[in-house]
């Protein structure tokens, strides 16, 4: 059954120590990581999603919504802390299968997370796009029409250019083989979540509660179908499971981490979406920059000016670190021979995969310029949801068919809490439009093709 070899932990190990990774500090703690966590997920999600969802889905109820997705994602972030703690080796997902279920289930994990974070970068990118353009407009500058927005004749646009652009920039750094230095981080951090506050403190004066009637204009499935769409604001609470190695003492930072982060992104993301349905009737709210257009509906052009400031610096740093992670997965694909050797290559000087950078930067760049975000947005969480059960059912077939491993950070209640975490992603999965289904179902089926006549030929376990 070569199509379900596995590669063993120690040789990723092994791997990884000649790579260089290896050696990493432990010195992360508890409040680093919730740091590191808002950082990289608060972004498009609050900023702009909050606005397509409550109008095209779930009206005022998005805020259950968000603590549905919340409540979800806690469930499932446990189970990635665990296989963080196991497998504590770049590629995520990709790789912990790699290690336990063997080679096809990861390359199906890996061209699943190659949809999610590729199509999420080029979501944000969009999302960046949208404040751009509201804060260029306040100063009197508008770009011509058919540039400023994703492929619609209709409407007459045909490129978002400055989402382009900043993908371009951006991959250009990643490219220079920085990395995110935890200082900054947290500058852009203290600043997205000031901008949040900011808003909740002027916008709560406004808020006339009848907006808030009908809570539930599309019921509860409306509801549901809001917090599958929105589950990507959640997106990248696994970066902090990926630092499991730098942390002080993992089985009580790690869980405590984790949580923490989605518990400050819940409580913002709740409050924002309150606040934002409360000033403005749901159905106004699909435009490209609901937050600050909701502060303009008040006229309150100042502040707005200031949130969508502190949204476009935010939104940079979630684009930053989903650029990053797209690069380390083709990484880890590629050093494994699944897709061409080329991409684990790295540039003598500045120690980067470059190749993997610019494949990542150009599709993202194309992506980013000519599909509309909603669309984009959907895609992204049904990708997710994929990932999050495969790893939640992974860490109840490891705990019985390899106890010996060692793990620094153990879900509590095996299987209850990996099994509820399953559920309720298949919960949110069935709720998902068709047209989602079918869109994933071909990209699955394409990944099964090149899986055939490429890489199970090419692997390096061939
Ligand atoms: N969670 C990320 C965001 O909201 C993807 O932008």
């Amino acid at each position: 059954m070569s199509f379900f070899r596995k590669k063993s932990i120690t040789s990723m190990l092994e791997e990884k120590t000649a790579a260089g990774e290896g050696g990493l500090k432990k010195e992360l703690t508890a409040f680093d990581l919730t740091m590191l966590g808002v950082g990289c997920v608060v972004g498009t999600g609050i900023f702009v999603l909050t606005g397509v969802a409550a109008a095209q889905h779930a009206g005022p109820g998005l805020i259950l919504s968000f603590v549905l997705a919340g409540i979800v994602c806690a469930f499932c972030a446990l189970c990635y802390a665990e296989f963080a703690s196991m497998v504590p080796v770049s590629g995520s997902a990709y790789t912990y299968s790699y290690a336990t279920f063997g080679e096809i289930v990861a390359w199906v994990l890996g061209w699943d997370l190659i949809l999610e974070y590729g199509f999420a970068a080029s979501m944000v990118a969009s999302g960046w796009s949208g404040y751009f353009q509201g804060l260029l407009s306040g100063f009197g500058l508008d770009l011509p029409k058919a540039l400023s927005s994703a492929f619609n004749p209709a409407e007459g646009t045909y490129l978002d250019v400055p989402a382009v652009l900043i993908v371009l920039l951006l991959t250009f750094i990643v490219s220079r083989g920085a990395k995110e230095s935890t200082r900054l981080n947290s500058i852009m951090v203290i600043l997205k979540v000031a901008v949040i506050l900011l808003f909740i403190v002027v916008g709560v004066f406004y808020v006339k509660p009848s907006n808030w009637t009908p809570f539930m204009p599309f019921g509860f499935s409306g509801v549901v179908t809001g917090a599958a769409t929105a589950f990507l604001a959640y997106i990248g609470f696994d970066v902090v499971a990926t630092a499991a190695e730098e942390v002080k003492n993992p089985q009580k930072d790690l869980p405590r981490g984790i949580i923490w982060s989605l518990v400050v992104c819940s409580l913002l993301y709740v409050l924002v979406t309150a606040v934002l349905t409360g000033i403005v009737p749901y159905y106004l709210l699909n435009v490209k920059n609901p937050v600050a257009f909701a502060l303009q509906f008040i006229h309150q052009d100042w502040v707005a000016g200031f949130i969508s400031l502190g949204a476009i610096v935010g939104i940079t740093t979630v684009l930053f670190v989903l650029l990053f992670g797209q690069t380390r997965l083709f990484y880890a694909i590629g050093r494994d021979g699944l897709l061409p050797e080329k991409l684990s290559r790295l540039h003598p000087k500045t120690g980067a995969p470059s190749v993997s950078t610019w494949v990542t930067g150009s599709v993202v760049a194309v992506f980013a310029g000519l599909i509309p975000l909603d669309r984009l947005a959907d895609l992204v969480s049904i990708g997710t949801l994929f990932a999050f059960i495969s790893v939640s059912i992974g860490i109840i077939i490891l705990r019985k068919t390899r106890p010996d491993l060692q793990r620094s950070f153990k879900v509590p209640l095996v299987p209850w809490i990996p099994l509820i975490a399953v559920l309720t992603c298949g919960y949110l999965l069935i709720s998902l439009p068709g047209i989602t289904w079918i869109a994933f179902l071909v990209w699955m089926a394409i990944g099964l093709i090149v899986y055939f006549t490429y890489s199970h030929k090419h692997s390096h376990l061939s």
